[in-house]
């Protein structure tokens, strides 16, 4: 069964082949206002975007600290790092509340660059203290995630120039566990949705 949901969320998805060509300057706002009404603890906004051009004097510093097999963001316009200190935000139930809420965050900008046709793929892969250092952050801040933001290049017309890793991730289809896995009702493990409902 085909569930009907919206189309931004639909249609994401984290590309490795990004196009060369720049994002319009105008788009920009609209990714930040997105980011910036997403809810957070005690609305404490804790996160920092910096947007890192590839014109960017600091840009080779952060293409630096990405790991080797995040190479594919450099092709993208803009490396985004976010940025917060922890000490900013809620720690209830003694959880670092800044990385959920940077998670609110750029998922929200996420969704606001799929509705015009961009694309972001978030990355764990680089090292923290290169990234703090290339931006000039605080020691006490904490990086919350980096993600490539661009339009998507075509595979296929760059299929013949690519790698035999990227050609494999490439064909390899997205996946999700059953949501009886990870959705329950009523207590842990009792499921929520029959197996034929997704
Ligand atoms: C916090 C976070 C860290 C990630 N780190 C990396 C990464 O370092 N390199 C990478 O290629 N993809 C990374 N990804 C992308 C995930 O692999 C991707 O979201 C997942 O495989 C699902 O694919 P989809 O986004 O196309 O649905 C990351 C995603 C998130 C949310």
């Amino acid at each position: 069964m085909s569930i009907s949901i919206l189309p931004e969320l639909k249609r994401r998805l984290s590309p490795l082949l990004f196009d060369e060509k720049d994002i319009e300057n105008e788009k920009i706002p609209a990714l930040v206002e997105a980011a910036r009404w997403a809810p957070s603890c005690s609305n404490n906004q804790s996160w920092n975007y910096v947007f890192v051009h590839k014109k960017a004097s600091t840009r080779p510093a952060v293409e630096a600290a990405l790991t080797r097999g995040n190479a594919w963001a450099k092709r993208a316009p803009y490396l985004v790092a976010v940025v917060a200190d922890p000490d900013q935000d809620c720690k209830d139930n003694g959880l670092p509340y800044y990385a959920y809420n940077a998670g609110l965050s750029v998922m929200c900008l996420v969704l606001e660059a799929e509705h015009l046709g961009l694309r972001v793929h978030q990355m764990a892969g680089w090292d923290e203290g290169k990234v703090k250092e290339a931006l000039g952050c605080p020691s006490r801040f904490r990086v919350a995630v980096l993600f490539a933001l661009g339009y998507e290049a075509d595979a296929n017309s760059l299929w013949d120039t690519l790698d035999e890793r990227t050609k494999n991730k490439l064909a390899k289809p997205r996946e999700r566990k059953p949501p009886s896995e990870n959705f329950f009702s009523e207590s842990y493990g009792k499921r929520l949705l029959e197996p034929t409902t997704l």
